[in-house]
């Protein structure tokens, strides 16, 4: 009986919590309600997002799985989980989330291809486990390596799932060497998330998790690692996760054209609140979410209540009693930053956030021009349209 193994179909899937927003059935694609992500920090496991491209695969045997590291390396080897546990163990709060996060809302400017997302394709948790950059010593790379003696530059990740994008083989992805094998860049092969063994939907028993850049790269359900000389081939790095300009469309589209995206850009949300929505005038609280990518920090949320025309800025936090300082020693680097503030909201205010990070990197305004044919990293001011409650009966407020 092998350790892990993927079915071909979604019989056997793990419970979820109901209150998901199921975005995809099968395979299962589910969001928390976005007022629920502001109310903690630390995301819970049954609210974190779940995005999956096939059936959830399922462990027959803990004892029988492992690892298999090859490729261009002196020295290949096969790591059981108790190979794994005995390595110094790291905790990392690191934000994931999907590069198709408010796609629903860019689909709106033009039709993209993806499953549409709201505002919630995203998660904040402390993720436990090895350090990739000591799992590669033990296949002889030191650490800081840009290439093996044998000439490897990328790090690939092999999954076991069975997904339609790759006719039915497993889900892959890759990251540079150099970022493998930085300690501080804290690639971790983590069994645990929140404190917790890993769950079946978050990749148990083991999955990658790269902090800083899209979710696609933190490839769950481990199965091989291959060091390689040119990025992973596979569909999810090649053909899917790539960002394009707006005149690209599916006639004309050249996919070896453009990188796959790593780093994702600095954004923010609003979570208090429905695109659309009804508030008494006076004063409301307004709390949402900022990040970015590449470790750097949120330097600024701006908020505006006309729409853009003034603004004043939001309060940030991560955890309780530090205060947050962009790119300050006591941050979580890798984490989102929560914002709130407290303003008067005249009547028919649209109201907007805007984030700024530490590398001054600004939102940009309009999601037209960030427009792509796969609806990636709608990274546009978030704007919500409040409705007067005079234009509305008095019985929905
Ligand atoms: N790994 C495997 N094996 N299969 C997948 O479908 N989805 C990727 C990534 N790793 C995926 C995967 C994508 S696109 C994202 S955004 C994250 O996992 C989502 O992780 P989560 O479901 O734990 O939130």
């Amino acid at each position: 009986m092998p350790g892990l193994t993927a079915p071909s179909d979604y019989a056997e899937e793990p419970p979820r919590h109901p209150a998901l927003r199921i975005n995809s059935k099968e395979p299962f694609n589910a969001e928390p309600h976005r007022s629920a992500l502001v109310t903690s920090y630390i995301t819970p496991v049954d609210f974190f997002y779940k995005r999956n491209h096939g059936p959830i695969p399922k462990v027959e045997d803990l004892s029988r799985y492992s690892v298999y590291i090859s490729g261009l390396v002196n020295k290949p080897i096969q790591l059981s989980m108790a190979d794994i546990w005995a390595l110094p163990k790291y905790n990392v709060t690191a934000t994931l989330q999907c590069a198709g996060n408010r796609r629903t809302a860019m689909s709106k400017v033009r039709k993209v291809r993806g499953v549409g997302w709201d505002i919630s394709a995203l998660g904040n948790a402390t993720w436990g486990g090895a350090k990739l950059s000591d799992v590669l010593e033990l296949v002889g790379i030191p650490k800081l390596s840009s290439v093996t003696s044998l000439g490897g530059k990328h790090v690939e990740f092999v999954s076991v799932d069975k997904c339609k994008e790759e006719k039915g083989g497993p889900y892959t992805a890759s990251i540079p060497l150099k970022q493998a094998t930085d300690p501080d860049a804290d690639v971790l092969l983590a069994y645990e998330m929140n404190g917790e063994v890993l769950n079946r939907d978050h990749g148990y028993p083991l999955r990658v998790v790269v902090p800083g850049v899209i979710g696609a790269r933190s490839v769950k359900w481990l199965d091989s690692i291959n060091i390689i000389e040119e990025e992973c081939q596979g569909f999810f790095t090649q053909k899917d996760y790539k960002m394009f300009p707006p005149t690209v469309d599916w006639d004309n589209i050249n996919w070896s054209t453009r990188r796959p995206q790593m780093d994702f850009p600095v954004q923010s949300a609003i979570c208090t609140l429905e695109d659309v929505d009804v508030i008494k005038e006076g004063k409301a609280r307004i709390a949402g979410y900022a990040l970015s990518g590449g470790g750097r920090g949120i330097e600024r949320v701006d908020i505006s209540v006309d729409g853009g025309k003034t603004w004043v800025e939001a309060r940030r936090y991560q955890k309780d009693n530090v205060p947050y300082v962009s790119d300050g020693p006591q941050s979580d680097k890798w984490a989102w930053v929560l914002f709130e503030a407290t303003l008067d909201i005249p009547a028919n205010a649209e109201i907007v956030a805007k984030a700024v990070d530490s590398a001054a990197n600004v939102q940009p305004e309009k999601v037209e021009d960030i427009w792509n044919l796969r609806g990636i990293l709608n990274t546009s001011w978030h704007r919500i349209k409040i409705q007067s409650s005079s234009c509305i009966g008095r019985s929905k407020l």
